[in-house]
């Protein structure tokens, strides 16, 4: 026991432990076995990470002891889609939508992605940080420990590097960690209106290079979509950010099947995400590059969209799946990851497990992250949420309540209703 002594923290009396293991991969078709549950457990932790976990009492001796009281505990949430930076807002687009205009329609007109790159081109980094700190503060007191954003509200060089500058800034000045993506191809910015290929140029020769230089960004990703980028003009622009090493995530089958997830395999799409319109030689295609699909029910629920991605298909061709917030001023301004597991049920169907499983572990997976998070086992960080609930199935049950006690992050008490810092 003396190598034990020296453990930072002990949480004790957990009444239900998820620690939702992936062994050899994402997990596809998951069940309750998947969660890897422990009934009555501990979780001993020492600079950040987990060190042990284990099945009734501990006599493991700890500086700082955190009583679960009987409460459920899980990884913390892993949001790995959102475009949290941004300014301005579009409650007036939510109105038109209620009175019966969709989303595309609102595009034409100038709201939708366009609105949005004017407000976020006009401010400063130091306002959108301010804003993006206090969305991230309201993110992590549901829970969530890891979180991808976009670009893609710029759409100059300037501009584009300015909000990958403010992600990263993020990422040194808050406790969640910050995984950039770059979303150059977002749109075509009005000034390329009628000249497209000397925009695509532009985010080819001349952003993603920068971008990959200052390493501002992890990720490449492209709205690959009637109307706003082909299937080949995605390809090349992801192709590209191959080249720069950006790995690929595509937004894709949002609105039309335009064959954009059959790009999977050529540009080895780490996820591919929204997947409302996606058919079989996609999910094959998918299936082939190994990636993930990311679904994004905020979206369908704050589009008002009838149409749910094809799960029975997903599930049939082994695809894992994740799913995510689509946190953006337009399309999803929801950020609570239980409230996103709760539409995830409702709206599609997934299964409890298939949530817990697509916020945490599989989302890890989709951003590369599954050897330092996602799951709580030996060795990985100490991201962990307790949550005042017996049964995992009550965690899209309650519809956006918040349960959080304790949000543990790298092993410290950041956020949750039982607060208090540790020493
Ligand atoms: O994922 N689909 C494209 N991009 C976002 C919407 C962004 C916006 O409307 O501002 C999405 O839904
Ligand atoms: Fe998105």
């Amino acid at each position: 026991m003396m190598e034990n002594l020296n453990c930072d923290v002990l949480i004790k009396n957990i009444g239900q432990l998820l620690t939702v293991p992936s062994k050899n991969g994402p997990i596809s078709n998951p069940n309750r076995e998947s969660l890897g549950i422990i009934e009555n457990a501990y979780i001993s932790i020492k600079n950040g990470e987990i060190k042990d976990i284990g099945e009734g009492e501990s006599n493991i001796q700890a500086k700082n002891i955190i009583d679960a009281e009987g409460c459920i505990a899980l990884p913390g949430f892993i949001d790995s889609h959102t475009h949290l930076i941004f300014a301005g807002k579009r409650e007036k687009e939510f109105s038109m939508r209620v009175n019966g205009k969709d989303y595309m329609e609102i595009m034409k007109e100038g709201g939708g992605i366009r609105s949005t790159v004017n407000s976020t081109r006009l401010a400063s980094e130091d306002e959108l940080f301010n804003e993006s700190l206090k969305r991230l503060n309201i993110a992590l007191s549901w829970g969530t420990t890891t979180c991808e954003v976009k670009s893609g509200y710029g759409l100059s060089t300037k501009d584009e590097i300015k909000m990958l500058e403010v992600a990263n800034m993020l990422q040194k000045n808050h406790e969640i960690d910050v995984i950039a993506t770059f979303l150059g191809a977002h749109d075509i910015p009005e000034e390329y209106n009628g000249n497209r290929k000397s925009y695509i140029d532009l985010v080819i020769n001349e952003m993603i290079p920068e971008v990959s230089e200052r390493k501002s960004a992890r990720f490449c990703d492209v709205f690959c979509e009637e109307g706003v980028f082909n299937k080949e003009e995605s390809e090349k622009v992801l192709k590209e950010g191959l080249k720069y090493g950006l790995k690929a995530k595509i937004h894709v089958d949002e609105f039309v099947n335009i064959g954009g997830c059959e790009l999977a395999e050529s540009v080895h799409a780490i996820s591919c995400d929204h997947l409302l319109f996606t058919k079989e030689e996609g999910l094959i295609s998918m299936k082939k590059a190994g990636s993930i699909a990311v679904l994004l029910p905020g979206t369908s629920l704050y589009l008002m969209n009838k149409k749910i991605p094809p799960v029975d298909k997903i599930r049939e061709q082994n695809v894992p799946i994740a799913i995510a917030s689509d946190f953006n001023p337009g399309s999803s301004p929801i950020i609570a990851m239980s409230v996103i597991m709760s539409l995830s049920c409702l709206l599609y169907r997934l299964t409890p497990e298939e949530a817990l499983i697509g916020a945490t572990i599989n989302a890890a997976w989709a951003l590369k992250e599954e050897r330092s998070r996602g799951s709580l086992e030996s060795g990985k960080l100490a991201d962990i949420v307790i949550m005042d609930l017996r049964n995992y199935e009550e965690i899209p049950y309650w519809f956006a309540q918040n349960r959080i006690n304790y949000v543990i992050k790298r092993g410290k008490i950041v956020a949750g209703k039982k607060g208090g810092r540790l020493s």
